[in-house]
């Protein structure tokens, strides 16, 4: 009987079609919900904080120029990257990052430490013209983010959504997100990001783990 069954479904291909897609999705849901799982227990390190509203709208415009589509922000634990960009990235630093921007594409630099690297002023003139401090540098300009402000109600709403999503936002930093970023550009709010990464975010001692590796006197290459 049983046999006829498999006879049945083996003759017909849009039947074992159905069942072959069945027995993938059940296989492929058990693979991928204890990963789920496992994503949601990582804990904030510590140090590790919420965006504040300026950085905040500073990500989304990251995010939204493609900035990911040629900088990672995912320093590997190897010892060239960790030699050139400081602590290897960790799950815990990224909790509060929705989507992540760890990435893979480096055309230009990883950037998950860079904040303080340069001045507010160096950032500024590279982001409206690359070659102007970079003479060689084929990253585009970003001009136009000088001329948009960022609209404090949006940022709100935004805080919000995450508040919702389990970042611990309180009602006065949301009350505050206005006058937070009232007069500021789309341009300051990047900056503000970029000077902002891989410092408040840094797992507790860089040095420490990367003591071993550096044995050897840092050299950092400074070019792409
Ligand atoms: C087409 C690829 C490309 C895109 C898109 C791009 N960049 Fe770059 N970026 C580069 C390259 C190449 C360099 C290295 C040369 C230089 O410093 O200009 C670089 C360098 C940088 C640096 C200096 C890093 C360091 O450690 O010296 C920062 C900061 C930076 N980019 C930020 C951004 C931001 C913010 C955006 C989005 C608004 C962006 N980049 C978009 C290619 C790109």
């Amino acid at each position: 009987m049983a046999y006829r069954h498999f006879e049945f479904i083996e003759k017909h291909a849009w039947t074992m079609g159905v069942f072959t897609a069945i027995m993938c999705s059940l296989g492929g849901l058990a693979e991928i919900t204890p990963l789920f799982m496992e994503a949601n227990k990582v804990q904030p390190a510590e140090g590790v904080k919420p965006y504040d509203a300026l950085r905040l709208a500073g990500r989304d415009v990251y995010v939204r120029e493609g900035c990911y589509l040629c900088h990672s922000q995912m320093i590997r634990s190897l010892r060239f990257e960790t030699q050139r960009y400081g602590h290897y990235s960790t799950a815990s630093e990224s909790v509060y990052d929705r989507p992540f921007q760890w990435g893979s594409k480096r055309t230009g630099p990883d950037l998950a430490r860079v904040g303080g690297k340069y001045s507010d002023l160096w950032q500024h003139l590279h982001l409206m013209n690359p070659r102007q401090v970079v003479p060689q540098s084929n990253m585009p300009g970003y001009p136009w983010l000088s001329l948009q402000l960022i609209d404090g109600q949006d940022i709100q709403k935004r805080m919000r959504v995450l508040r919702w999503l389990g970042d611990p936002y309180t009602d006065a930093d949301i009350k505050a997100a206005p006058k937070a970023v009232a007069g500021k550009t789309e341009m300051d709010a990047l900056i503000a990001y970029l000077q902002g990464l891989g410092i408040d975010n840094e797992p507790p001692k860089p040095g420490a783990a990367t003591a071993a590796a550096t044995a050897a006197p840092a050299t950092d290459g400074g070019a792409p």
